[in-house]
């Protein structure tokens, strides 16, 4: 191959490398036709698919997934999530093909209708929405946020952080492309969609497709004073949906939170939201030593903040002691379905109790399968 592109003028060369470099692993789509086809007996033998499969590749250096094994291929990408404790419902994920849009805006407008879809009124729905796929030469659109719904951090002159400082980098970027923010604490952050050609589109969320909790405690009433909320649908934007050799860059998903999620990182975190020593103090503790347990105790009763305020929305939340007893559930059920389950014991035991939860005390197998969400460069 490397000879036959060396004896090409440089010009063409380098085309011809580009589209190599582009070109679909043929042995990755035939593998997950394969794969397809023994999960779905009743999609019949893989022969003929297989067969127009490495014929498209060879003629188009690429293939188009029908929509059965493109929503095969993501309920699978979940299932394959090794950091997710939450796959036991992963066959009811939710799949809306838009590999028809192509533009920016209509990403935009088609995120904005899956938030809404998503949230449900507070029944959160697992879904999946599937834009473009990176093709021969020409790279499918991309979402530049982290999560459609994430909350801005604004650097101050001191050097101090308000609202979410993991977003301070995404917050710089939006406002030196115009954006100005409220200020506040939990401003919702626009979403940026970058197209191949063209500068990025900056699109604001309307209010109604951002469902969100204010967080207060069933027996303090001074919790609500501290102002903290949380948005209900956690919808992740920066991965690559990879199935059976095709990309799609652009394929925001969600599931709905564990409670442990905000109330033991998103709020907790020192570099976060940093709550526990606001806490703390309201609930009279002595922070003056670490004996006291003072981070624990302000965990705990910030973590039951987080699910009470939840459940009084009715929000759908899960709580890291249920969702670890389902995840053992799912593990002895791939097994017995003859498959291995990848998990990474340190993104699967919860963030507070950990060794009160079954999954602590256990190792896991974690070899890197696809179909599967995955950040490329
Ligand atoms: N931990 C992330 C957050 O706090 C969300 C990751 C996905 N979580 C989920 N429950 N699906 O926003």
């Amino acid at each position: 191959m490397r000879t036959w592109i060396r004896s090409l003028r440089p010009f063409d060369s380098i085309a011809v490398q580009t589209l190599i470099e582009r070109t679909i692993d043929v042995r990755e789509a035939e593998r997950f036709i394969r794969l397809f086809h023994a999960e779905n007996p009743a999609a019949g033998p893989p022969q003929a698919r297989l067969r127009e499969v490495a014929a498209d590749i060879a003629r188009y250096g690429t293939y188009a997934h029908t929509f059965a094994e493109l929503e095969f291929g993501a309920r699978v990408a979940w299932r394959n999530s090794n950091r997710c404790i939450g796959r036991l419902y992963w066959r009811s994920l939710r799949v809306r093909d838009r590999r028809q849009v192509t533009s920016a805006e209509g990403v935009a407008i088609e995120c904005v209708e899956h938030l809404r879809e998503a949230a449900n009124g507070g029944r959160i729905r697992p879904t999946v929405t599937v834009f473009a796929p990176d093709v021969p030469g020409r790279p499918g659109l991309r979402i530049l946020n982290e999560q459609l719904i994430r909350y801005a951090g604004y650097r101050t002159a001191d050097g101090r952080v308000v609202g979410d400082p993991r977003q301070a980098d995404f917050t710089d970027l939006v406002r030196a492309s115009g954006w100005r923010g409220a200020g506040g604490r939990f401003d919702v952050l626009p979403l940026v969609v970058r197209s191949g050609r063209g500068g990025p589109l900056l699109c604001t969320l309307p209010g109604d497709a951002v469902l969100e909790v204010p967080i207060a405690h069933p027996h303090y009433p001074w919790f609500e004073e501290l102002g903290l909320r949380w948005h209900a649908v956690p919808a992740i934007s920066d991965l690559c949906l990879e199935i059976g050799g095709i990309c799609y860059p652009c394929a925001p998903f969600n599931g709905w939170y564990m409670g442990a999620e905000i109330g033991a990182r998103n709020l907790a975190d020192v570099d976060r939201y940093d709550q526990l020593p606001v806490v703390a103090t309201r609930l009279g503790l002595d922070t003056s030593t670490e004996r006291s347990l003072w981070r624990d105790h302000a965990l705990v009763e910030l973590n039951v903040a987080v699910l009470h305020s939840f459940e009084r929305a009715g929000v759908t939340m899960t709580d890291h002691h249920t969702e670890a007893r389902r995840f053992l559930t799912h593990l002895a059920r791939e097994e017995k379905a003859g498959r291995v389950c990848p998990a990474d014991w340190s993104w699967i035991v919860p963030p507070i109790s950990g060794g009160a939860t079954p999954v602590f005390h256990r190792y896991y197998d974690n070899p890197a399968l696809t179909p599967a969400f995955v950040r490329h460069k």
